[in-house]
């Protein structure tokens, strides 16, 4: 079935310069990046997104490095797009992801992992929804 899900490109990777490098990834899996923007996230922006993981001891560090430069969030398309784009995405842990993931191919930490991917349906559409409009999404 055709859905959607909500990536960021991290501020590791986008500092590196991998944002191309990120998404020939993505679309090699067959997902098309249906809408996509470079952005600076505020700290409001980061804590909201975020709001789940409030009580974890790294909630403060991972606000301050999603907030250290800038940030690629994307609305993706295809097929499973939730599963699939785990499944490209890799293990939270780069050293447990999988060989061509793109958390094994660029990741430097659990911390900077490159990339986020929402963790289900319902997920993805509260998460797109904080980021793009429904005319923002050209499918
Ligand atoms: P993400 O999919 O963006 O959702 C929550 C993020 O928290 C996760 O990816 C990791 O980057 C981050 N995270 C998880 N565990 C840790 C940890 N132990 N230290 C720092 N960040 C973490």
């Amino acid at each position: 079935m055709t859905e959607r899900t909500f990536s960021i490109i991290k501020p590791d990777a986008t500092k590196r310069n991998l944002t191309g490098k990120v998404n020939a990834v993505i679309e090699d899996a067959g997902l098309r990046i249906v809408a996509q923007r470079r952005i600076q996230m505020s700290q409001a922006q980061a804590e909201k997104f975020y709001e789940v993981h409030k009580e974890r001891p790294f909630f403060g560090e991972l606000v301050e490095f999603m907030t250290s430069a800038p940030v690629v969030v994307q609305v993706l398309e295809g097929d499973n797009a939730v599963a699939k784009y785990r499944e490209v995405m890799g293990a939270t842990n780069p050293e447990q992801a999988a060989e061509g993931t793109i958390r094994k191919l660029f990741a430097l930490s659990v911390g900077e992992n490159s990339v986020h991917g929402s963790d289900s349906q319902d997920n993805a559409k509260i998460e797109i929804a904080q980021f793009f409009t429904d005319d923002q999404i050209v499918g």
